[in-house]
C-alpha cells in the first residue's frame, strides 16, 4: 500500500432508525476506525467520512410505527448515534447527515450531471401500488418470498437472507408493508441507470479488483455480472428524500441508494469546504488521485461495488473505489442481530453499563471480526477473551515489567548495562520487531482480526522473556543484569503502545503515559531497536490496563438477552432446537456437489464399529460402496431396498479399511433419529438432485 498516497475513507452511512449495536461496529466502524489509526500514526494523509443516511424507506417505515414525522426520527438518532461513535472512540473526521441542504444540493447536480448526458432511460413501468394507503410501494414498503433463496420476508429490492438485490416485480406473493394488502400494479415513469450498458465499464473496474476486494466481495460482483446486469430504477414514487430534478417529477425523489452514497461526497465537502475535490476528483496526473475506500458491510456489496462506482464511472470526472473491504455479519448468542427485533447489544447501553470498557469491546470485536465468515459474540467468549487474553497476558505482562522496575529501580528505565543480557535480548529483539512489521503488513491487507492476534503475541514473548529471566530473583544476585532485563521488558511495553494505537487507543495512551513516551516518537517503520528507551528516565504512575470482567456482570447481560427474546412474538424468536441458517453460499459452489437419486441394494454391519453399515448403492451411475454411520438407527435388513439421496462426488475416505465412496444425505426427526431423505416417487436411480 501506498502510503505517500492520500486517503479518503468512509464507513457506510448508517440508517438513522435506531441506535448503533456491535454488529454495526464489527461490520465496519471499528474496522474502518483501526485502519485510520493506522495510516495517521503513519503519518499519512487520510480523512474519515461517516454520517447517518436519513432518507429511505427504512426511515418513513420507523417514523410510521412511532407515530412521528421521518424528520423527527432522524434527528432523533442521528444524535443517539453521533455521540455513541464518539464516546466509543471511532474518530471520524465529520460525522455528517443526507437531510443536509448541501447533501440535497450535491446529489441533486449529481443526478441532474447524468440526466443531461443522457446517462439515463426514461421509462414507464408497472409499478406496486397500495390502493388502501394510496402510495406507490418501494423498496422495503413492500415485502414477499425472495425468488432466489425462498426467504418469506425478503424486501422490494433487497432480501437480507442470501444478499441478492431484487425490483419488487421479481417478489413471490408480495404484499404492502403499510396496509398488509396485495398490492395492484399501477403505471408510472421512472429513471434508470442502464447498468447494462455500462456493463463492459464496469467488467474492466471488477476484473482489476480480483486480488483487491475480499473473496465474498468479488463472488458477489462476478455473479452479478455473469447474469447480466439489468437496468436500474434511480427515482422513486416517495414524498421523503432528495427531490428529483428534472421536470415531470413531482412527488418523486431520488433512489435512496443514488443519493446514499454521494452522502460521503457531500460530507467531504461540508469538511473541506475549498479542498475536497483533491479526494474525490480525477487528478491532471493520475498518481496525483487519491485512494478512495470504502469499509461495508456485505449486504452493501453491490451497492459500493457496481452501482456506485457505475455512477462515478457515468458521471466522469470522479475516482473509483480503490478497495470496498466488506466484512460478513456478526451473529449473537446464536441469532441473527436485528434492530427490529431488539436483538443486538446497543452501543449506548453497553458504555452505560460496562463503563471504561471501550478497548475491551474493541479487542473482542476485533479478535472475532467477521472478516471471512460470519462470526459470533456470546457474553462468555466476551469474558473469557478479556480475563484470559487481555488481563492475563497483556495487562500482566505490562504490570509486572512496571511494578519490578518500582521496586528495584525507583521507577527510572534501568542501563542495559549486562553484555551477556543483551546478547541475549537478541533474538527476541528480531521477534519483537519482526512482529511489529507483521502487523503492519497484515493491516496493509485488511486483516485486522490477524494483526490483533500479533500484537498478543507481542506480549506473549514479553511474558516468556521475563520469564526465562527471571527479573525478581535475578535482580539478588546481579542487580545491573536484572536492570538489563526490565530495560528490555519496557522496551516491549513501548513497542506494544506502538502497535496497541490503532486497536486499542486508550491502551496506548496509558502505556505511552506509563513509559513517558510519546506517541510522536513512534513509528512504525523506524529501523529496529530505535524504541530503545533513555535509562534514567523517570516512569509514570502504573496503571492496571485491565480489570477482570466477573461473572455477575456476564450473568446481568444474559439475562437482559432473556428477557428481550421472551418478549419476542413467537414469529420472529428463532425455531428451539434447530440450526440457525448456514452462511450464504454461491449457486456455483452449490452445483459443484453432484447428488443423486439411488437404492440401497445391501447393508451390513462393520465389525468393530457400532456406528458404521457398509452399504451397497445402486447410484444409477454405478453400484458402489458407502459406509454410513447410522448403525444405530437401522437394522441392516430395515434398510434393503430404501431409496435414498447420495452425494456421489464426495472424495473416497477409508472408514474402518473400507473405502467409501459418496455420503447418503440424513435429515433428523424431532427424537434426534436419523431418518432418510427419500425422494419422491418416479425420480430414476442417478437423477440428479438440483
Ligand atoms: O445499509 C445501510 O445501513 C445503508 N444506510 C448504508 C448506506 S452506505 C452509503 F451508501 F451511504
Ligand atoms: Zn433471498
Amino acid at each position: 500500500m501506498d502510503k505517500k498516497k492520500h486517503f479518503l475513507v468512509t464507513a457506510a452511512l448508517p440508517y438513522a432508525n435506531g441506535p448503533v449495536h456491535i454488529g454495526h461496529l464489527a461490520g465496519c466502524y471499528l474496522p474502518a476506525d483501526i485502519f485510520v489509526r493506522y495510516l495517521r500514526s503513519c503519518g499519512t494523509d487520510v480523512k474519515f467520512i461517516c454520517g447517518s443516511d436519513e432518507h429511505g424507506v427504512p426511515i418513513t417505515i420507523k417514523a410510521k410505527k412511532e407515530g412521528i414525522t421521518p424528520q423527527q426520527v432522524v434527528d432523533k438518532y442521528n444524535g443517539i448515534m453521533k455521540k455513541s461513535f464518539e464516546d466509543f472512540g471511532i474518530t471520524f473526521d465529520h460525522y455528517s447527515r443526507t437531510t443536509n441542504p448541501i447533501h440535497h444540493q450535491t446529489a441533486s447536480d449529481f443526478f441532474r450531471t447524468l440526466y443531461d448526458k443522457n446517462v439515463f432511460v426514461e421509462e414507464t413501468t408497472e409499478q406496486f401500488y397500495d390502493e388502501e394507503a394510496k402510495q406507490f410501494l418501494a423498496d422495503r414498503y413492500i415485502t414477499g418470498t425472495c425468488p432466489k433463496c425462498s426467504n418469506p420476508k425478503a424486501y422490494g429490492d433487497q432480501c437480507e437472507k442470501c444478499g441478492s438485490t431484487l425490483n419488487a416485480t421479481d417478489l413471490i406473493d408480495p404484499h404492502s408493508a403499510l396496509s398488509g394488502s396485495k398490492p395492484v400494479l399501477r403505471k408510472t415513469k421512472n429513471w434508470f441507470l442502464p447498468l447494462d450498458k455500462l456493463q463492459p465499464d464496469i467488467e474492466r473496474y471488477i476484473a482489476a479488483r480480483k486480488n483487491i476486494f475480499r473473496p465474498t466481495a468479488y463472488g458477489q460482483c462476478r455473479s452479478w455480472l455473469d447474469q447480466q446486469l439489468q437496468p436500474r430504477a434511480m427515482t422513486r414514487d416517495l414524498d421523503w428524500g432528495v427531490k428529483v430534478p428534472v421536470k415531470d417529477a413531482e412527488g418523486k425523489v431520488l433512489y435512496v441508494w443514488f443519493d446514499a452514497p454521494i452522502g460521503y461526497i457531500s460530507a467531504t465537502k461540508e469538511l473541506l469546504p475549498n479542498d475536497w475535490e483533491r479526494y474525490w476528483k480525477k487528478q491532471p496526473n493520475e498518481k496525483d488521485n487519491a485512494s478512495l475506500i470504502h469499509f461495508i458491510g456485505k449486504d452493501n456489496i453491490v451497492f459500493h461495488c457496481i452501482i456506485f462506482p457505475a455512477m462515478l464511472m457515468a458521471h466522469g470526472d470522479f475516482i473509483v473505489p480503490e478497495n470496498v473491504p466488506a466484512n460478513e455479519f456478526l451473529n449473537l448468542e446464536g441469532d441473527k442481530i436485528s434492530t427490529s427485533r431488539n436483538w443486538a447489544v446497543w452501543l449506548n447501553e453497553y458504555l452505560e453499563e460496562m463503563p471504561d470498557r471501550e478497548d475491551e469491546l474493541r479487542y473482542v470485536l476485533t479478535s472475532i471480526a467477521p472478516e471471512t465468515k460470519d462470526s459470533e459474540f456470546t457474553w462468555k467468549d466476551y469474558q473469557a477473551r478479556i480475563n484470559n487474553e487481555l488481563c492475563s497476558i497483556l495487562g500482566n505482562f505490562v504490570n509486572r515489567v512496571m511494578v519490578l522496575t518500582a521496586q528495584n529501580f525507583e521507577s527510572r528505565v534501568p542501563e542495559a548495562a549486562s553484555a551477556s543480557v543483551n546478547e541475549a535480548f537478541a533474538p527476541v529483539a528480531e521477534k519483537v520487531f519482526g512482529l511489529r512489521q507483521n502487523i503492519a503488513a497484515e493491516l496493509d491487507k485488511y486483516n485486522f482480526r490477524e494483526a490483533m492476534s500479533l500484537c498478543m503475541d507481542l506480549a506473549r514473548v514479553g511474558n516468556k522473556y521475563l520469564q526465562e529471566n527471571e527479573p525478581w530473583k535475578l535482580v539478588k544476585q546481579d542487580k545491573a543484569a536484572a536492570g538489563s532485563v526490565l530495560h528490555h521488558g519496557l522496551t516491549i511495553c513501548h513497542e506494544l503502545a506502538v502497535c496497541l494505537q490503532p486497536f486499542l487507543p486508550n491502551t496506548a495512551a496509558k502505556l505511552f503515559a506509563m513509559l513517558q513516551a510519546t506517541p510522536e516518537n513512534a513509528a512504525w517503520d523506524k529501523p529496529s531497536g530505535s524504541f530503545a528507551l533513555q535509562a534514567g528516565t523517570m516512569l509514570g504512575a502504573s496503571e492496571i490496563l485491565f480489570k477482570k470482567v466477573e461473572d455477575a456482570d456476564i450473568e446481568k447481560q444474559i439475562q437482559k438477552l432473556q428477557a428481550t427474546k421472551a418478549a419476542m412474538p413467537e414469529s420472529s424468536a428463532p425455531a428451539a432446537d434447530l440450526l440457525p441458517q448456514k452462511e450464504a453460499t454461491t449457486f456455483d459452489d452449490f452445483v459443484k456437489m453432484d447428488i443423486r437419486t439411488g437404492t440401497i441394494l445391501a447393508a451390513e454391519k462393520v465389525s468393530g464399529a457400532d456406528k458404521l453399515l457398509k452399504l451397497t448403492i445402486d447410484t444409477g451411475i454405478d453400484q458402489r460402496t458407502v459406509v454410513s454411520g447410522i448403525a444405530m438407527f437401522f437394522k441392516p435388513e430395515e434398510i434393503v431396498g430404501k431409496r435414498v439421496s447420495i452425494l456421489v462426488n464426495l472424495l473416497p475416505r477409508k472408514l474402518k479399511g473400507i473405502v467409501s465412496n459418496g455420503m447418503i444425505l440424513m435429515a433428523e426427526n424431532p427424537d434426534g433419529k436419523l431418518v432418510f431423505v427419500t425422494p419422491d416417487e418416479g425420480a430414476l436411480n442417478g437423477s440428479s438432485i438440483k
